[in-house]
């Protein structure tokens, strides 16, 4: 399974993608979290990409596409993967799709969640993610469940950053939804409610598509 999952911030990407890597044994590739990575080991690549991040913009396409490309090289990208925050932007789309037509491995679903801003704005002001594993968590806790370290606020869910965030999205994001239409591709499913209701809608939207 070659999947990409498309949503505003605060959708539950990270969330449901946890699960759906779980189920379909691929890996969960968010390029989101490689740059926290790079940003938290103070690679030249994470001070970079911090820089853009800080203030809710894209990181420039030639350092992700590079990322992207190159991770797609690993062993474990070989029976499918879980794209999640990539690509961004219809420039990044075309890329992939060139990158996987020379490997001959086709996306075979976009999932899009859904949801409205007032619950993003609600779920990313008061997340917290975990500084160990990079778990996230809805309420005020102060430590991780799974690996024990401390939860902090990421510096780009302060609300000013938040708004921004949305509006990159509905300018250069939300255009790809139009882009893996055309293609066949697209799967759209409400991205509110219960995490296993959802993640189970998931399963069984793409266990159709692909039937
Ligand atoms: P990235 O890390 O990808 O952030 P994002 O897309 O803004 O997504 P989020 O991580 O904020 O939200 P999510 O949809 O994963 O939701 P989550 O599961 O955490 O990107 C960050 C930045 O990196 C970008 O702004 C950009 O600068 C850069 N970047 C990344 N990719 C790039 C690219 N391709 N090109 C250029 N730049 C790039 O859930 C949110 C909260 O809601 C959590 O607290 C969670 O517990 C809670 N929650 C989840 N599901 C539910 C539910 N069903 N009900 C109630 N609460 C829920």
């Amino acid at each position: 399974m070659r999947l990409i999952l498309v949503g505003p911030p605060g959708a539950g990407k990270g969330t449901q993608a946890v699960h759906l890597a779980a189920h379909f044994s691929i890996p969960h590739i968010s390029t989101g979290d490689i740059f926290r990575a790079n940003l938290k080991e103070g690679t030249p690549l994470g001070l970079q990409a911090k820089s853009y991040m800080d203030k809710g913009e894209l990181v420039p396409d030639s350092v992700t596409n590079a990322m992207v490309k190159d991770r797609l090289t690993h062993a474990d990208t070989a029976n499918g993967f879980l794209l999640d925050g990539f690509p961004r932007n219809v420039a990044q789309a075309e890329v992939l799709r060139a990158i996987l037509a020379e490997k001959k491995t086709p996306i075979d679903a976009a999932l899009e969640l859904s949801i409205e801003n007032a619950e993003i704005i609600k779920r990313l002001s008061g997340r917290r993610t975990c500084r160990g594993c990079g778990k996230v968590f809805p309420g005020q806790l102060e430590k991780c469940d799974a690996c024990g370290a401390e939860l902090y606020q990421r510096d780009d869910d302060k609300e000013e950053v938040i708004a921004r965030r949305l509006e990159v999205y509905a300018e250069q994001t939300a255009p790809i939804i139009a882009f893996y239409r055309h293609e066949g591709l697209l799967i759209t499913i409400p991205a509110v409610g219960d995490v296993a209701d959802i993640t189970a809608g998931a399963i069984r939207a793409l266990s159709q598509k692909l039937s």
